[in-house]
């Protein structure tokens, strides 16, 4: 007979991990020990992805060699190539990422090996293709060519340069590039979890992913950056305080609050308000960051609640020119640094994961034979 369960596995710790660790009560984030704080806005995403899949901040050298992995990677296999177009017109973004990188993994020369050297390459190669797999189904969907990915730049400048089409200011990439650093990894979240009990089966790094990517896609998780915005696209600028109590007491939630493990300011939040406020004003028309601080100013007075990493990333994405429908994939992009490192972590240290449950059904029922029922 099982204990009670802790609704939702709260407050259970599920794995080890090196690789990410918070501080709910202080509101800080560690990657391999660093503090979120002195990598955002100093460190590229692709040396913070190198970090979580090779356990280190790179040299030159490594750094090199990984940008190179990553550019050789990046080349979409055939059966994606086959099916995209297809694929773009009928399924909505999280759900066609979910079938790309499933069909990718088809064409990985490394799908049959959860070895470590094999898993670092696939994890390079998933990070490499995630932005393109975006932006190619971003242009199939709009019947435009996506610009080919310059190999010279970074893939935070050519992931804004292959979306709008236009070439990102440097600060814009910097932007973006410390977006991306921000989303790589959060220790046991719902998707993260999701790829690890994947993994645990000895199944391969692709099928841990595409269960990661279908558990982000819900507004709960990582799908709540789309719903930050959508709220702020339908509410007047001058009735967020009435939209916001209004939602509330019908009992709604508002999205991008709130927090499993934080129970003060998210420090990813703490850089993108910054982020939001910058573009916004360089935009010449700051009215949705405007209403994103009072929404931030009324929940907190109303319910307590802070705003978590998805609230400002909505408006930092708005003033970049990313569709809306495409924050949530913008946030596969990035943790698909943290999900690979958690698959090969999982692989080298493997148990099955196979919690218990309480049993709360009927017991003792008499079996009747079905024309009797
Ligand atoms: N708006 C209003 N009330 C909220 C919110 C919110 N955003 N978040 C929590 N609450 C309230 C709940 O209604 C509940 O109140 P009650 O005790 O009176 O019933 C209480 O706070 C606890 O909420 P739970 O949902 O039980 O907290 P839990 O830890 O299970 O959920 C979660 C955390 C899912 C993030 C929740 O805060 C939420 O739904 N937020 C909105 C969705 C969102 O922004 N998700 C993104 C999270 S970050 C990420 O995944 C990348």
């Amino acid at each position: 007979m099982a204990d009670k369960p802790t609704k939702g596995l709260a407050d259970v710790v599920a794995a080890s991990t090196a690789l990410s660790d918070i501080d709910g009560r202080a509101g800080r984030l560690f990657y391999r020990g660093y503090d979120i704080h002195d990598l955002a806005g100093r460190t590229s995403f692709e040396e913070t992805a190198h970090l979580l899949q090779c356990g280190t901040l790179p040299t030159r050298t490594q750094l090199a060699e990984y940008g190179a992995e990553l550019v050789r990677g990046r080349v979409l296999g055939p059966l994606v190539e086959a099916n995209i177009a297809e694929i773009a017109e009928r399924q909505a973004p999280m759900e066609a990422l979910r079938t790309l990188v499933s069909l990718a993994g088809a064409d990985d020369p490394d799908k049959d090996s959860n070895a470590l050297d094999a898993n670092r390459r696939k994890a390079a190669r998933l990070t490499a293709q995630q932005p393109i797999l975006v932006a190619r189904y971003h242009a199939a969907r709009s019947g435009r060519q996506a610009p080919e990915p310059d190999p010279e730049l970074s893939i935070a400048a050519n992931f804004l340069l292959q979306i709008t089409g236009r070439t990102p200011s440097e600060r814009e990439i910097e932007i973006f590039d410390t977006c991306l650093v921000l989303h790589a990894d959060h220790t046991m979240n719902a998707s993260t979890f999701a790829a690890r009990v994947c993994a645990a089966t000895l199944s391969d790094m692709h099928s841990a992913i595409v269960a990661a990517i279908g558990t982000l896609k819900g507004p709960l998780h990582g799908g709540a950056n789309e719903q930050v915005m959508r709220t702020l696209e339908t509410i007047p600028p001058d009735g967020v305080a009435r939209a916001v109590r209004e939602r509330l007491a019908a009992g709604q939630k508002i999205m991008g609050f709130g927090h499993r493990v934080y129970k003060t300011e998210d420090p990813r939040a703490t850089h993108l308000r910054e982020m939001s406020r910058e573009l916004a004003e360089a935009s010449g028309d700051a009215t949705y960051y405007r209403m994103s601080k009072e929404m931030e100013e009324v929940v907190h007075a109303e319910k307590g609640l802070y705003p978590n990493v998805d609230f400002y990333a909505a408006t930092v994405y708005h003033y970049l020119g990313i569709p809306t429908d495409l924050f949530t994939p913008v946030f596969s992009v990035s943790r698909m640094s943290g999900w690979t490192a958690h698959v090969i972590e999982q692989h080298a240290d493997n148990r099955l994961i196979r919690p218990d449950s309480e049993y709360v059904g009927e017991s003792d029922r008499k079996w009747v034979p079905i024309d009797e029922r």
